[in-house]
Formats: C-alpha cells, sequence, structure tokens
C-alpha cells in the first residue's frame, strides 16, 4: 500500500475547471490502476477568489498549497478582471503564489508528437525526434533587479538592472544536472558570457558543478545562438538551463516547435520534490464553457508531478502513452484538428485517455 498523497486542486477561472475537471478523471484512474492514494484539496485562486474572497490569493488557499506535496493549477485571468487595481488582478496572484511557495525554476518541456509533426511550421524532418525541456531560472535576474528613471545628458532614462549570486545559480544549476541524469544525460547551459558578467559567474557556478555530475555531458551555448539552434536542430537538445530573461523567450520559442498551446505542460518547482504543475495556456476566455479546450497541456503536467514530485515514473510514462496512442487514433480537439467537424469535445478526449490508461 503506498501512502497517501496530498494535492492542492486549483481549477481557476476560464477553461482552468474544464480541463482540470479532465486531469482528476485521469488522477482517479491512476488510483485503480497503480495502486497510488491521493487525497485532492480545491482551493480558490484568481478572478474567482477576487470575487468570492476579495483577494486573488486567500491565505486559506496558500495554507491548503503549504499543507499538500503538489499543486494542480488550470488557470486564470479574464476580461472580467483586467481593469482592476494591481492588487485585485488574477496575475498578481500568479507572482505571489510562486513566491510564497518558494518555487525557483519552471521546468517546459517540448515534446513533438509524432502524428503531430504537421501542426508546426517547421518541417517534420527537422522536428523529427524533438523531446526537450527547458529549466528556467525564475526568481532572479533583470526582471527582478533594481529598475529606476533618471535624468541624463539626453533626456529621460530608464535603467534595468540584472543580478545574479552564486546561490541562485547553483541550486538551479544543481536542479537542472539531476534533471537532465535522469534523462538522456545531456545538458545545454545557456548564456551571454562573452558580453554579461552574470552569465560569466553564471558559466563559473555550472561548471563547478557540473564535476558531481560526471555522466552529465554539458555544453555552453551562447543565447543568440540557442535560439537559432532551437529551429535548426532541435532533437539535439536534451535539457536546457538557463536565466529568467533568456529562459522565458527560448521557452516560448521550444513550445511552438509542437504546434499548439493546448499540448504544452509545466512545472514549477523549489527545493525538495514540491511542485506546482499547470498547463502553459491561459485560461482561454474565447472558448471557455464551450467544452472546446484541449485538456491534455493539463493532462500532461499531471504525468510531469507524477515523475518529479512523486517519482511515479510507471504512472507519468502510462499517462504519457495513453495521451500518445489516442492521438495516433486520430481523435483531436478542435485546436489540433485539421477538419474541425470532426473535432471531439474536452470531456470526450479525457474520457479516451482514461480508457486508454486503463487498457
Ligand atoms: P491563452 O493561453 O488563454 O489563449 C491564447 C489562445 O490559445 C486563445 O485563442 C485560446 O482559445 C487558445 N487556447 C489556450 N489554451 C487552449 C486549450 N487548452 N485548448 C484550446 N485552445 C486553447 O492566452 P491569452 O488569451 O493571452 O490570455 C487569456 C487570459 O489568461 C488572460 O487573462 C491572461 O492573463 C491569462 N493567462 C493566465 C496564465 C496562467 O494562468 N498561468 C498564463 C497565460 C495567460
Ligand atoms: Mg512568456
Amino acid at each position: 500500500m503506498s501512502e497517501v498523497k496530498k494535492i492542492a486542486v486549483i481549477a481557476g477561472d476560464g477553461i482552468g475547471p474544464e480541463v482540470v475537471a479532465e486531469a482528476e478523471k485521469v488522477l482517479k484512474v491512476t488510483e485503480e490502476v497503480f495502486g497510488y492514494k491521493f487525497e485532492t484539496e480545491h482551493a480558490l485562486f484568481g478572478g474567482i477568489a477576487i470575487d468570492e474572497k476579495g483577494t486573488p490569493l486567500p491565505t486559506e488557499t496558500l495554507d491548503i498549497c503549504k499543507s499538500a506535496d503538489a499543486v494542480l493549477l488550470g488557470a486564470v485571468g479574464g476580461p472580467k478582471w483586467d481593469t482592476n487595481p494591481k492588487e485585485l488582478r488574477p496575475e498578481t496572484g500568479l507572482l505571489g503564489i510562486r513566491k510564497a511557495l518558494g518555487l525557483f525554476s519552471n521546468l517546459r518541456p517540448a515534446v513533438v508528437f509524432d502524428c503531430l509533426k504537421d501542426a508546426s511550421t517547421l518541417k517534420p524532418e527537422v522536428l523529427e525526434g524533438t523531446d526537450l525541456i527547458v529549466v528556467r531560472e525564475l526568481t532572479g535576474g533583470i526582471y527582478f533587479g533594481e529598475k529606476f528613471r533618471r535624468q541624463s545628458e539626453q533626456g529621460e532614462e530608464a535603467v534595468d538592472t540584472c543580478a545574479y549570486n552564486v546561490t541562485e545559480v547553483e541550486r538551479i544549476a544543481r536542479q537542472a544536472f539531476e534533471i537532465a541524469a535522469k534523462r538522456r544525460g545531456k545538458l545545454a547551459s545557456v548564456d551571454k558570457a562573452n558580453v554579461l558578467e552574470t552569465s560569466r559567474l553564471w558559466r563559473e557556478v555550472v561548471i563547478r558543478v557540473s564535476a558531481d555530475y560526471p555522466n552529465v555531458e554539458l555544453e555552453h551555448v551562447l543565447v543568440d545562438n540557442c535560439a537559432m539552434q532551437l529551429l535548426r536542430r532541435p532533437s539535439s537538445f536534451d535539457v536546457i538551463v538557463t536565466e529568467n530573461m533568456f529562459g522565458d523567450i527560448l521557452s516560448d520559442e521550444a513550445a511552438m516547435l509542437t504546434g499548439s498551446i493546448g499540448m504544452l505542460a509545466s512545472a514549477s518547482l523549489g527545493e525538495g520534490s514540491y511542485g506546482l504543475y499547470e498547463p502553459v495556456h491561459g485560461s482561454a476566455p474565447d472558448i471557455a464553457g464551450q467544452g472546446l479546450a484541449n485538456p491534455i497541456a493539463t493532462i500532461l503536467s499531471l504525468a510531469l508531478m507524477f515523475r518529479m514530485t512523486f517519482g511515479y515514473e510507471d504512472a507519468a510514462a502510462a499517462i504519457e502513452a495513453a495521451v500518445a496512442q489516442v492521438l495516433d487514433a486520430g481523435h483531436r480537439t478542435s485546436d489540433i484538428a485539421v477538419d474541425k467537424s470532426k473535432a471531439i469535445s474536452t470531456s470526450e478526449m479525457g474520457d479516451l485517455i482514461v480508457a486508454a490508461i486503463r487498457k
């Protein structure tokens, strides 16, 4: 009998509740098939929390997340709250929850499913075999550096500063090496060490940490070159680790290799095994409430949770195999369907994946 794992479930706004409901079906079937035990607790977050509790991130929600082993999040936000003051906006809650939970890295796998190769703008032969993961530092760099305006001789001037300390670089480097060691053993560390001092420190620390991982092959790639190589030879990458802003840009670039935002999972991790798992997409207000959303990104986020937080590789692999099988059989939600008239609904897609896991 395995121990009971606690999962905080936050459906959020827009299509959030629809896609999370499908992931919960998958959670249930993995209990039946693999004998794992989960206890879920639902919490309010984002727009719905603003409406019901007057804040995007109620203390109660944070308590539920902190007492859980992992968090599954749908998506938050929508036009209804867009004109609210900053502290009453759903995105403010997103930054707040990451900070409060000590999450310092964001992981985005980009996997090209064979049968969806045509959905990308790149040539199928370039994409063949692409299965990479971008590990982005989340707490430092230019986004969080000191910012100010001043008068210069040529008029008003704006300044953003970029800072990284050894501790911040070391913890993410270690995490990336650990992830690479469990995959194909290749790590690309991306920086701009030819011009940036923070990048020179980044590289020094990565090299130092690499001594502890002799089985991981390390390459240093300059960020501009990495942007090109991602389009030229995506399948040659295994794990890419980089600082906050480079990671923001490169992870979006990598995401487009796969074709649809409805397929992309993500994890945000801190120290230890704790993690927050969510689809990359937002609340998609344009299609909310119509059963049109693709639940695969959220279901694959659950698979990531099984692998990274719980070490349930069998269940993670079974979910991923079920998704591939359902896609191979030709089933599509409208975002990935060529013939939209044959598209299936959110819950039909969830049910097919559940059935494939059960087999
Ligand atoms: P979005 O990702 O919600 O939607 C972009 C486009 O992709 C839309 O046309 C949408 O219909 C489509 N799409 C997204 N997910 C899909 C899925 N699972 N299946 C099928 N189609 C899908 O991004 P957008 O429109 O920029 O933002 C909408 C709201 O979501 C905003 O309020 C934004 O702030 C919020 N947002 C929240 C995020 C989060 O909760 N982590 C992340 C990104 C945006
Ligand atoms: Mg971005």
